[in-house]
């Protein structure tokens, strides 16, 4: 580690392993973090014990979808000379830590978290009616701490996972309270949430399967544009449209440049343009997106191994900056190795 990373504040975060990503994964984080690693000490984690919190029963994907997650990411940007990539589930520090939070974390913490009664009333093909379920934001808590992170990029529906992990970082300061608290009391970033749409109109989600692909090749990404729902009002070439309420129109304010946007804005209005012509500009720019991505991961879809070596390089260094904070952790609590004589 140079000295200038040493004077940065550092980032954690992580994505499940769910395989490959969308568009909607790119803007809500991953474009974020690549942004970020000039700035932080970046830590990225491909979270595939949290995977298992819902999808324990059939473990046949996940180290599949690991890769494939780190394949994008190494796709988007995510640049192993500058950030520490790795998987969560060779780091056992996250375990440890998970532990020792769940010793001090009451119940009625866990219990009011937003998503888990969320997801205990939505997803119903599962029993998360598991202790590993319920602990999830305690494992969440012991990522972030365990590399003592100062920022935590999320969007929205993590922001009360970051805020309970500064109540745990809180408690274990104050019960162990050594002359200079271990953990700081980490802050999230909110990734200012672009209102991606998926082809359906809806969220973009693969739950909807309304996805565009980072790995969907040019004639995909024409195609699912082309289907694409748009302003329900339009109905005939003829009648004028509305891009503020048309999906489309979303897609161009994200990814379309000022002369485009103004072109839509103008044509859409004044039903000067089709929907068709509107819709290919679209497709130009998420395939001027998409293109430099798909040629990076090119080199590493030929040849994985590359991927797994750049996961277990940076898994090594995680295990080192976990072990530095686990040394803090045993001595704040009195639990260090080695014999001190008696009391
Ligand atoms: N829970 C996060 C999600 O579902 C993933 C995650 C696991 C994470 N550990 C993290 C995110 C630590 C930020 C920090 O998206
Ligand atoms: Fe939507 Fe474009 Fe059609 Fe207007 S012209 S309704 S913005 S697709």
């Amino acid at each position: 580690m140079t000295s200038s990373a040493k004077s940065r504040k550092r980032v954690l975060s992580g994505m499940r392993s769910t395989g490959k990503l969308h568009l909607g994964n790119y803007v809500g984080a991953l474009q974020n973090w690549v942004r970020m690693q000039d700035e932080y000490e970046c830590f990225f984690m491909v979270a595939d014990w949290h995977a298992l919190t819902t999808d324990y029963a059939d473990t046949s994907r996940i180290k599949e979808n690991s890769l494939e997650v780190t394949l994008d990411w190494l796709a988007a940007g995510l640049d192993p000379e500058r950030s520490v990539i790795f998987i969560q589930s060779h780091v056992p520090a996250h375990a440890e830590l998970h532990l020792l939070f769940s010793m001090i974390t009451p119940l009625g913490w866990l219990e009011r978290v937003p998503t888990y009664k969320e997801q205990r009333e939505n997803i119903k093909d599962k029993d998360l009616g598991t202790y590993g379920f319920l602990g999830y934001p305690v494992l969440q808590a012991a990522d972030i701490l365990v590399y003592k992170a100062d920022c935590v990029p999320v969007g929205e529906d993590q922001v009360a996972h970051v805020e309970l992990t500064r109540e745990i970082a809180r408690r274990f300061n104050g019960v162990y309270g050594a002359a200079k608290a271990v953990f700081p009391e980490p802050q999230s970033l909110l990734t200012p949430a672009a209102k991606l749409p998926g082809t359906d109109g809806r969220k973009m989600s693969k739950s909807y399967g309304n996805t565009v692909m980072l790995t969907d090749p040019e004639p995909v990404v024409r195609q699912k544009l082309k289907t694409m729902v748009t302003d329900p009002a339009r109905v005939r070439r003829s009648d004028p449209g509305n891009p503020d309420v048309c999906p489309v129109g979303d897609l161009h304010k994200i990814f379309s440049d000022k002369g485009t946007m103004a072109k839509v804005n103008e044509g859409c209005r004044s039903a000067g343009i089709g929907c068709i012509e509107c819709k290919g500009w679209a497709a130009d720019a998420l395939v001027k997106l998409l293109n430099p991505m798909q040629e990076r991961r090119k080199k590493f879809e030929e040849n994985p191994r590359l991927a797994w070596d750049i996961l277990e390089a940076g898994t090594e260094r995680a295990r080192k900056a976990a072990g530095e904070t686990m040394e803090d952790v045993r001595a704040a609590m009195g639990m260090s190795l080695g014999y001190e004589g008696a009391k």
